[in-house]
């Protein structure tokens, strides 16, 4: 008896330092980064604390240089493997290619692979200001801009002080080095190769030497592990900080002065990538300012860069009111400028036409400059899908998106655009998204300072799937869950016990991001989010005197006789913005694939249409699927808190009970958001819920009065959720 006790403790104690011994600091890595400053020695000290077996050989092999940076090849011959590429930053990525082939059970005795990038720059992009705050970020403070003093004044609505964000009051602290070198390193094991350290709402102190300095301590971390550092920037900065009277980008001065800052960076940093920039956006300055067009601005910072093979990133998120939809309005200004631009300016187009919604139909601007360069940016912060209180796994977004692109922005239109969803038609041919040599691909992080990086351990999945994307763009989004997961919550591990598990995370993640559009918004309704954080639902919002586009009602359009926002050719006319065939797909309520139907078409209630909930395919009114889609997603939000129970005892205990924690509070949400958009729209529609469909729970009026008084910076806790409910 004592005999077996004593197994059992150990054997107990061996089960919890196995399950203990990743708590998610460490993101999907094991060890430690090395602080060597050689790629080369980093790629060897990486190997000899992860790698199980004979010693990698790596050879630099300059006949690979036909091939984009940072490509390698393995071969494993009897279990000795060899690494080569044209540069270290590629022996690099090959080492940690090796190292997960290891960590996640691939043939490592006997193989033959050449890796090679999808995409050249693979960029972060950081909203992150100067005084440490995080805008969209859910995950603490910046790990890059810290400042100890910083005293925010805030409004009565709790909203910080936007003198205070733009230009805070003392100088930047250091940033905890070794913690940069984590970040470095955990981008360069997935292949992430860039990253903007500050907020696209830019400061323009940014640009001053003060900051700069700091900038170039962060760059010199950055480097060895194949990092570029690039800064988004203000376009005013000219006036605010040279003192110049203008910004016009034809201004000879104002040349002058750019032409002069960019040597002063270049002085500093070497290798500096060059500069993103929102313009004439939300209130930020640009070139329209002074009459001038995006092209004019955008090349007046490219001439600056381009002796530094510098680039600009010009984003097209613009939306300014002068056409009645929101949705064409990026599509109206940038399409005409098509060929202007000089070729080391490549325009960043958000993935949707409105802004990063739980589904959005692809922007219309992808595949419509054919003379300009064009890359994808994507949200990994969870601004619009439950903030880090959410499980949401966003591959599945990601890769459909990427389908719909390369099979219908570029290339010519084929039948199978006919089939039912988005989804369906996303399945389809696989070409690269573009053929030019300066391809990129961006994504706004959550990374802060928390001790997860990311606000809990699952939404590092999210860092992770874009990286693995961003390299290799035909990876599935059920290979990279199961890599991370493997990696991350069973890292070592491959009994019975944590393969079950493994098999039931997988479910959850791949569940997930469906679950949330059928709870917030399906059937391509969009933007119902709560004014100002975006957090909960809220199409009753009303602000008297507010910009039409940023209410609930501008976008869902509700009324007695239907919903959904009318954009075929009877509407807006957005549909007449996509490649012709698809865009007669669209344009009819009969072919337009069902998940997009209330995003260009107006449905009366009582409409037949044939839709997919979850497995099943139905057809009914319009009302009865709307209720059906929302029933759907609370029922798989619950089905997500069953498929993490089944993982209680296989992974970290303090990561089980938070995550545990986090899905209550995304099922009480689920019910937040079905109770409240239906209850709101049964105003208009006048029919009962179908018998399927459980009652609501909560008042209408009740859920109308819900006022979070968070700011655009953080999540909301349990406890102040817990408390309007
Ligand atoms: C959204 C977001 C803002 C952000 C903007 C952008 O509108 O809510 O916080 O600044 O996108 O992408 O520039």
């Amino acid at each position: 008896m004592k005999k077996h006790f004593a197994i059992l403790t150990s054997l107990s104690l061996f089960l919890f330092s196995v399950v203990s011994a990743h708590d998610g600091s460490q993101l999907w890595l094991q060890g430690s980064a090395p602080s060597a400053t050689s790629t080369l020695e980093i790629a060897n000290a990486e190997l000899n604390q992860s790698w199980k077996g004979a010693a990698p050989v790596l050879k630099l092999n300059k006949s690979m240089k036909a091939l984009p940076d940072g490509s390698f090849s393995i071969t494993i011959q009897a279990g000795t493997p060899t690494i080569q590429s044209a540069s270290e930053v590629g022996l690099l990525y090959g080492a940690y290619h090796l190292i997960r082939m290891q960590q996640t059970g691939a043939n490592v005795r006997d193989t033959a692979l050449v890796e090679q990038p999808s995409y050249n720059i693979r960029i972060l992009n950081h909203w992150d200001n100067l005084n440490g705050t995080i805008e969209r970020g859910y995950a603490g403070r910046s790990i890059f801009w810290r400042n100890s003093a910083d005293q925010m004044r805030r409004n009565a609505d709790g909203e910080v002080n936007e003198e205070d964000l733009l230009h805070p009051k003392d100088a930047p602290e250091i940033p905890s080095i070794d913690r940069l070198r984590q970040y470095a390193r955990a981008n360069a094991s997935i292949g992430i190769n860039a990253y903007v350290p500050d907020n696209v709402n830019a400061s323009p102190k940014v640009l001053t030497t003060e900051y700069l300095q700091e900038v170039k301590k962060m760059a010199d971390v950055m480097r060895p592990y194949g990092m570029k550092t690039y800064l988004a920037i203000n376009f005013a900065s000219p006036m605010v900080i040279g003192g110049l009277e203008t910004a016009d980008p034809l201004d000879k001065n104002v040349q002058k002065w750019w032409n002069a800052k960019v040597k002063e960076i270049y002085k500093l940093i070497p290798d500096f990538g060059g500069f993103l920039v929102k313009a004439n956006s939300e209130g930020q300055p640009g070139p329209n300012d002074f009459g001038r067009t995006h092209a004019e601005g955008a090349n007046m910072l490219a001439k600056a860069l381009k002796p530094f093979k510098g680039i600009v990133m010009w984003r097209a998120f613009v939306y300014s009111p002068s056409d009645p939809d929101r949705a064409k309005q990026a599509y109206l200004e940038f399409q005409p400028l098509d060929g202007q631009f000089l070729d080391n300016v490549i325009i960043q187009i958000k993935n949707g036409p409105i802004d990063f919604q739980p589904r959005e139909a692809y922007s219309a601007l992808f595949g419509a400059m054919p003379q300009t360069r064009e890359m994808a940016e994507w949200q990994i912060t969870q601004e619009y899908l439950g903030h880090s209180n959410h499980i949401a796994y966003l591959a599945p977004m990601w890769t459909e998106f990427l389908q719909q692109v390369k099979e219908i922005a570029h290339c010519p239109i084929n039948n199978q655009l006919l089939a039912m969803s988005s989804q369906q038609s996303a399945q389809g041919s696989k070409l690269k998204a573009q053929n030019s040599k300066l391809t990129a691909i961006s994504a706004v992080s959550n990374v802060g300072n928390s001790p997860s990086w990311c606000g809990n351990v699952m939404a590092q999945s999210n860092w992770y799937a874009f990286g693995r994307l961003a390299w290799n763009d035909e990876l599935s989004a059920c290979q990279i869950a199961d890599e991370w997961a493997r990696l991350t919550l069973f890292a070592g591990r491959d009994d019975a016990a944590a393969t079950k598990a493994l098999a039931s995370v997988k479910r959850l993640m791949l569940r997930s991001r469906e679950a949330i559009v059928d709870y917030m918004m399906p059937l391509g309704l969009h933007h119902q989010f709560a004014w100002g954080h975006h957090y909960g639902p809220e199409p009753y919002c009303d602000i008297p005197g507010a910009r039409p586009d940023w209410m609930p009602s501008y976008y869902a359009r509700a009324d007695r006789e239907g919903l959904g926002f009318n954009r075929s050719s009877t509407g807006s006319n957005a549909t007449g913005q996509y490649p012709a065939d698809y865009a007669k797909v669209l344009d009819d309520p009969e072919t337009c694939p069902y998940d997009l139907l209330l995003w260009f078409h107006h449905v009366p209630w009582g409409k037949t249409i044939q839709h997919r909930c979850g497995s099943k395919v139905m057809r009914e009114s319009l009302w009865n699927a709307l209720c059906h889609h929302y029933q759907h997603g609370l029922d798989e939000a619950r089905a997500m808190q069953r498929d993490w129970e089944r993982c209680q005892g296989q992974v970290d205990a303090e990561t089980f009970a938070d995550i545990q924690r986090r899905l209550r509070i995304q099922t009480r949400d689920a019910q937040w958001w079905k109770d409240g958009c239906l209850l709101y729209f049964q105003t208009f529609s006048t029919l009962p819920f179908p018998d399927d469909v459980e009652p609501a729970v909560h008042d209408l009026d009740k859920l109308r009065a819900i006022k979070l008084g968070i700011t655009n910076y953080e999540c909301p806790s349990q406890e102040l959720l817990d408390s309007v409910r």
